[in-house]
């Protein structure tokens, strides 16, 4: 329905603030009448019946026009790039890495120093982890901010992160930081003033005098921390209440049943968004809506959370992309994307979560079938939405995927899992891989796994026991989880120390902050001696190192690995291999990955499959050339190697 008179309210709005919606700030304006509809209708969803719904709905069209009105000449600029790109992210030239500045090189200011290095590698997009005030010792790594505005002194100050931006403006190069939406710390003003019994800030938080509402809400909720938080209710000595806390007993959970916590934090995301961020990585989105009787998580109305705030960053700073960090089931994941009319109207990215982990679940079993299995949801994705492909983050590794596709492999699901968790936490000592069992529960015996790339692909045991071949091996195990990461389809995200082979780091067991979250274990303090090894010919980091550079390389290079929906599965001609075909109207690449620890051979069939005419072709990788034999003949694969090949 067009709506004259809310359309009309828009440009009054505009025009009081001097915009001249006809000239310079035509496209602002043209955005703002466009997404306004949907602006009032999702704000409606969620508050309508809020007594003070009318003054927060001008709240929020008041930041939305701040916004845009404080953004830089330079950002507006970029803006107008971006959007001319067409979902510029969607590109095969972007590599992002992963890092807190503190463990990677100290300061905010250091970090300017290494931005060679980092551009030697060929990475340009830096997601730096969680860098606003957040109390130490009661910090889950950044993840519970006390001030959402003001850099922590640890990293530098907000000056420090303003020039860092500039020069990565400067370096083309992209930053993703993090919006903390479902939490804050306890020693966030807020949470100080609802401490000190201040209603108003009480209703920011889910409070309760007595166990009767926690009690309720328990009995459908799952506990994240387990071991190091269980339950998810706190009790405040302060203020007699219970607060909800889903993580750690610090983190209270922010109420956005209240329109003023949904205004005061998109005020906080737009001044990410002038900061300069390119990416802006939602925390936990699948938490942000609670209702009793509910697991409280990936509710509808926290969907409508994410697409209202889409609709505001796209109409006031639409070069920042969302990305969803939902790492939940797998059609649970896509619907992040969004859903009927809101389809690739929500998060732009999201972590292909899934694909994460059954890449480490075909690295322990050498059997691509659950992997293919699990595609059918995945492929699921809209088009002009992309993943971020990673084969380790900061967090631990979930094995969320669905028992039917475990049982369509013809496994048995929780025998599968109980196999996963003994390969990858040492219990199977014919494992190769080390690494640990995190938040273990008790109750149901679940798990997720902990360990850096190096360890759990068996380099730590290896170098332990002084076993060349042994290192071979677990090298070409950490580059085939790359390479198949890079190519699959999405913006590829390494972790820092993965691309020199850090190996789990056990001193987080001495400090009384940490001691209880052994995802620390793969959170390395980089060691710059170590990392200068890349300039020793053969020494392992060089070997890793060269390799990541060389994957980073092809993929810029290879416009089919742009994320156009351009994937297509090849029939598993042989269940250790998976292998896919990134199409194009020009060449097709065809990219096989040999996950067992064996030769493995494919039919020359699968590169003709689908009508091709391939009679030689270049593998990418190799840099060797092959003649496409008969069907009845097959192409060799080495343990552990994979190619890339395309017609020649
Ligand atoms: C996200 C972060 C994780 C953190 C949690 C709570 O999942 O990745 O590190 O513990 O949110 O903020």
């Amino acid at each position: 329905m067009y709506k004259h008179q809310l359309h009309q309210y828009i440009s009054n709005l505009l025009l009081e603030q001097n915009l001249d919606v006809i000239g310079k700030d035509n496209n602002f304006y043209n955005r703002f009448l466009t997404n306004i509809n949907s602006i009032e209708a999702l704000f409606n969803e969620l508050y309508e019946q809020h007594p003070q719904s009318p003054e927060l709905f001008d709240q929020v069209l008041t930041h939305i026009i701040n916004a845009y009105l404080e953004r830089s000449c330079i950002l507006k600029q970029k803006d107008m790039l971006k959007l001319e790109k067409l979902n510029w992210f969607l590109s095969n030239e972007i590599t992002g890495m992963s890092l807190y500045v503190d463990r990677f090189c100290g300061t905010l200011q250091g970090l300017q120093g290494k931005i060679n290095y980092l551009k030697n590698l060929g990475v340009n997009l830096l997601h730096l982890m969680p860098l606003f005030q957040s109390p130490e010792g009661e910090s889950d790594g950044g993840y519970a901010v006390s001030n959402f505005r003001e850099v922590d002194t640890r990293f530098g100050s907000l000056n420090d992160l303003k020039e860092l931006t500039e020069t990565l403006q400067k370096e083309d190069m992209y930053l993703m930081l993090d919006i903390v939406l479902n939490h804050t710390s306890h020693q966030h003003e807020w949470a100080t003033k609802a401490k000190s019994g201040n209603k108003e800030y009480q209703d920011f938080f889910y409070m309760y005098p007595d166990r009767n509402i926690p009690d309720e809400f328990e009995k459908n909720m799952p506990e994240i921390f387990p071991e190091a938080a269980p339950g998810n209710f706190t009790w405040n000595e302060d203020c007699g209440k219970w607060v909800m806390t889903v993580f750690h007993n610090y983190q209270w959970d922010l109420n956005y049943t209240n329109p003023k916590v949904f205004a005061a934090m998109l005020e906080n995301i737009f001044f990410y968004a002038n900061l300069g961020v390119d990416i802006l990585r939602i925390d936990a989105p699948a938490f942000i809506w609670k209702e009793k009787g509910t697991s409280c998580q990936n509710l509808p109305k926290a969907h409508t959370i994410l697409k209202l705030i889409k609709q505001c960053v796209q109409t006031a700073t639409p070069g920042m992309a969302l990305l969803g960090e939902a790492i939940v089931a797998p059609n649970e994941i896509m619907k992040y994307f969004g859903t009927d009319a809101y389809i690739a109207r929500e998060c732009d990215f999201a972590y292909n979560a899934t694909h994460m982990a059954l890449q480490w679940d075909m690295l322990a079993t050498g059997d691509t079938r659950i992997m293919l299995a699990a595609q059918h949801e995945l492929l699921k994705k809209p088009f002009g939405t992309t993943w971020i492909t990673y084969t380790r983050c900061h967090d631990d590794i979930g094995l969320g995927y669905d028992d039917w596709m475990i049982e369509k492999a013809g496994f048995n699901p929780y025998e599968h899992r109980k196999f996963l968790k003994e390969y990858y936490s040492g219990i199977l000592t014919s494992s190769p891989a080390k690494g640990a069992l995190f938040s273990v529960n008790p109750k149901t015996q679940d798990a997720r796994i902990s360990g850096s790339l190096a360890s759990l692909c068996g380099l730590e045991k290896a170098i332990e026991q002084n076993n060349d071949w042994g290192i071979k091996e677990a090298i070409d195990k950490i580059v085939l989880m790359q390479a198949h990461s890079f190519f699959i389809g999405g913006v590829p995200m390494i972790f820092y120390g993965d691309e020199v082979g850090y190996t789990n780091d056990y001193s987080y067991l001495q400090d009384n902050s940490r001691f209880y979250d052994n995802r620390w274990m793969h959170r390395p303090v980089i060691n710059w001696e170590k990392n200068k090894k890349i300039e020793i010919q053969d020494s392992i980091e060089q070997r890793i190192f060269e390799a990541t550079r060389k994957l980073i390389a092809l993929r810029k290079k290879l416009v089919q690995f742009s994320d156009y929906k351009n994937i297509v599965w090849i029939s598993p001609h042989n269940i250790h291999v998976a292998g896919f075909i990134r199409t194009s109207i020009q060449k097709n690449l065809y990219c096989f990955f040999n996950f067992q620890n064996k030769t493995s051979f494919i039919t020359w069939y699968a590169f003709k499959e689908n009508g091709e005419k391939n009679s030689q072709l270049f593998d990418h990788w190799s840099e060797e050339k092959f003649i496409v034999g008969a069907d009845n003949e097959y192409f060799t694969m080495a343990p552990y190697s994979f190619c890339i090949m395309e017609e020649c």
